[in-house]
């Protein structure tokens, strides 16, 4: 139950702004709230610079619990909660950001029928126009002078050039958590919106990704659109983020999820292999396709019936939109095929869970023999780091090209092209009899590459990069 005021400093040295905050509201029946931190690289990332260092994370209230906090005034040191007109955010969120933006950059649309760039399309632009200069005046308000502001990911690409113009005596960096659409793709947005993105981020002295092929990509665009010129004033810094290891591996054996190890265990039934995927029900993660490679490989290759079973976590993820409620209920309905065509008495092929529960992700990753990471095209992916980390007896990876991870894996995994769903089978079945001293070596050497980076050096890179 949370009762503090919150404890904002009025101005901090270093900021960092997100949609989605380190901290989520709940209102209880009872009208209380509870409080619940959230993880992830950026949080971890803040930590490296201690609790007395003036920070502020700049974000938004996403639900109603949220918006009943800032209300109340209720909230955590260090967190400055926006609470952004509902319709306004809505419309910025899933309208834009989501509909729009991820789409472009993951290439998520079947085009001979979207994108249709309309009068509800400039109505929401107008919308996301509003929600990104709302946090523009709220990181003005309240950074020191010369203060290092980061704004993260697609949903404040305006932030930097509005925050530039309101106190250019800022350090602004931006960093895009995602890929990046190639320039053909990326002129499928209207001219003039387009141009408006590039310069929103060019407002920024760094703007970051996650693997140089990202950054190549929106300098590509810069060069094409707006012409050599444009990125003078805008350093492009590349910074992967990696898998935090101490944290993960310290975590992966407490007593929680020991018990998700014995539950998953009698679910999988005595001396078959796992096929683990962990993701969220996301449409750019190739949930679908996966499944369809596995029947394929239990079709083509029956030796495998009763003998392998695909551990699938697909946890729930933007279900305000259609498309991905309808990307969900596939997932499932793909996953009951295989078990009704494949199923026997002892055995089920395809574990599918759908509620997330991180202690049951980590006693997974333990138990891959296999992991599937398969996005379409994904900025990062790091479940793909973490799974090799954690595994107990060392698991093959089976990655998409496609990952932004690929770029640091690539050598030690079992390489598919997301589409191709042969291709696919047959990746899992050389994962699958990879010989054990092959399997464990490469694992090494996938847990070594994915923890190169770790969050507190990736956030003071960024850090000491800008204010250099
Ligand atoms: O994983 C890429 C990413 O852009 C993250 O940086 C960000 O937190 C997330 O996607 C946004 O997802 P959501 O819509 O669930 O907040």
């Amino acid at each position: 139950m949370v009762s503090e005021p919150p404890a904002a400093p009025a101005r901090a040295r270093v900021l960092v702004a997100s949609n989605r905050g380190p901290v989520s509201y709940t209102l209880n029946d009872d009208h209380t709230l509870d409080a619940r931190r959230g993880g992830g690289g950026l949080v971890s990332g803040l930590s490296a610079i201690g609790s007395d260092a003036d920070s502020l994370w700049v974000c938004s209230a996403l639900g109603a619990g949220d918006r009943e906090a800032v209300r109340r005034g209720v909230g955590e040191p260090g967190v400055l909660m926006l609470d952004i007109d509902e319709a306004v955010h809505s419309d910025a969120y899933n309208g834009i950001a989501n509909s729009v933006l991820w789409f472009v950059h993951h290439m998520l649309y079947q085009t001979p029928l979207e994108p249709v760039f309309d009068e509800d399309f400039r109505h929401q632009w107008r919308s996301y126009e509003s929600y990104n200069r709302s946090f523009a005046q709220a990181l003005a308000d309240h950074a020191e002078d010369g203060a290092a502001v980061l704004v993260q990911d697609y949903h404040l690409a305006l932030v930097p050039g509005m925050l530039r113009e309101l106190r250019p005596d800022l350090r602004i960096g931006h960093f895009s958590h995602t890929p990046w659409a190639p320039v053909d793709y990326f002129r499928l947005l209207p001219d003039d919106i387009a141009e408006q993105l590039l310069r929103g981020l060019l407002g920024a002295d760094r703007t970051c990704f996650l693997t140089r092929r990202w950054a190549e990509a929106f300098t590509a665009c810069c060069t094409e659109l707006l012409g050599h010129d444009a990125l003078k004033g805008t350093r492009i810094g590349v910074h992967g983020l990696g898998a935090d290891a101490d944290f993960l591996r310290e975590r992966a054996h407490r007593p929680d999820v020991e018990e998700r190890i014995t539950a998953l265990r009698e679910q999988i039934g005595s001396g078959r292999r796992t096929i683990v995927r962990v993701d969220r029900t996301e449409l750019s993660k190739n949930i679908v396709r996966g499944l369809l490679a596995y029947r394929q490989l239990l079709r083509s290759r029956p030796e495998w019936r009763e003998q392998v079973v695909h551990v699938a976590f697909a946890y729930p993820s933007r279900q305000d939109l259609a498309v991905y409620r309808e990307y969900t209920a596939e997932v499932q309905r793909v996953a009951d095929e295989i078990n009704e065509e494949y199923g026997t008495d002892g055995w089920t092929p395809v574990v599918l869970h759908v509620r997330d529960d991180f202690a049951r992700s980590l006693a997974a990753y333990r138990l891959a023999d296999v992991a599937l990471v398969n996005p379409i095209r994904d900025g990062m992916n790091l479940v793909a780091k973490e799974i090799p980390l954690v595994s107990d007896h060392g698991c093959a990876l089976v990655l998409s090209r496609e990952a932004g991870a690929y770029e640091e894996l690539g050598e030690d995994s079992v390489t598919v092209n997301p589409y191709d769903v042969s291709g696919t089978a047959d990746a899992l079945h050389e994962a699958l009899t990879m010989p054990d001293a092959e399997r464990s070596h490469r694992c090494r050497r996938l847990a070594a590459a994915a923890t190169a980076l770790p969050p507190q050096r990736w956030f003071l890179d960024q850090l000491e990069a800008l204010t250099s």
